[in-house]
């Protein structure tokens, strides 16, 4: 399933649409198309501030538009560089709730010239539903994201 999505973001990427749109027609892309991704947006450093931006996402309207670096899953991988798998959201204590119904989360780092610049963020109200493809998968769509950077 994952892999059949790979030419959509691929398609995606090299239409001439701005660069917002076309972040936007990804979160749109991957939440319509895996079942257990329920919410998917992507979060920017934002400026020379030490906290996250809220960017494009699809799914329920969110109240956590500014991150600080170190807060919730997103804040720590802001540090820590490295994707993070959460297969059960009640058993972390740094974690911010966006919604009861989200049980699982996978945050996964993008990096243009190799500096950590943002991250997309995957919720699902499916318990345990993220896989070693999903790391490969999102790692894919960041690496092509970031050749419009
Ligand atoms: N759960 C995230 C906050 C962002 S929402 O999932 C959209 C976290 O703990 O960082």
């Amino acid at each position: 399933m994952l892999s059949e999505i790979r030419p959509k973001i691929v398609s995606i990427i090299h239409s001439d649409a701005e660069v917002s749109l076309r972040l936007q027609q990804i979160c749109d892309l991957l939440q319509e198309s895996v079942p257990y991704y329920d919410w998917v947006g992507f979060y920017f450093k934002n400026g020379n501030k030490e906290e996250l931006k809220l960017g494009p996402y699809a799914g329920a309207h969110t109240e956590h538009t500014i991150i600080p670096f170190g807060k919730g899953i997103c804040g720590q991988v802001a540090l820590s560089n490295e994707n993070f798998v959460v297969p059960d959201v009640k058993a972390q204590d740094n974690y911010i709730a966006c919604s009861i119904h989200v049980k699982a989360e996978i945050v996964v780092p993008l990096f243009v010239n190799g500096e950590n610049i943002g991250q997309i963020d995957i919720d699902s109200n499916t318990p345990d539903p993220f896989t070693r493809e999903d790391e490969e998968f999102l790692e894919f769509v960041n690496k092509e994201i970031a050749k419009i950077l």
